[in-house]
C-alpha cells in the first residue's frame, strides 16, 4: 500500500465525483460535504464510470442505467451481495491522497 497524491481539494467540488487512474486501477473519488470517499470506478452492471455519476448524500447513481452504490462502503443498493472495493482517502494541506 502506498499513498498517492491525486488532486487538489478544489479539483473535486462538493457533491461531485471524479475518476482517477492510480496504480493501473480506476477509482472514483467523491466529495461529500467536504469529506472524501473512494470506490472502484467501474459499475458491476455493464462497466459505467461511477466517477461520472450523480451523487446525492452517500449514494452515487451510475450514469448508464441507474444502479446505485453507497460511496462509504461500496455496497450496491440493488444487490446487497455485490460490493465494490473502497479505498482510504486522506487530505494533507490542500492535497487529496489515495491509499492503494
Ligand atoms: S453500467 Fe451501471 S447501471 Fe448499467
Amino acid at each position: 500500500m502506498a499513498q498517492h497524491k491525486i488532486a487538489k481539494i478544489s479539483d473535486i467540488p462538493e457533491g461531485q465525483g471524479k475518476t482517477f487512474t492510480v496504480e493501473g486501477q480506476e477509482v472514483a473519488v467523491f466529495n461529500k460535504g467536504g469529506q472524501f470517499f473512494a470506490i472502484d470506478n467501474t459499475c458491476i452492471h455493464k462497466g459505467g464510470s461511477l466517477g461520472e455519476g450523480s451523487l446525492e448524500d452517500e449514494t452515487v447513481t451510475c450514469p448508464l442505467h441507474g444502479w446505485q452504490y453507497n460511496i462509504t462502503d461500496g455496497k450496491c443498493l440493488a444487490n446487497p451481495e455485490a460490493k465494490l472495493n473502497t479505498f482510504t482517502v486522506t487530505v494533507e494541506n490542500d492535497e487529496v491522497c489515495l491509499e492503494i
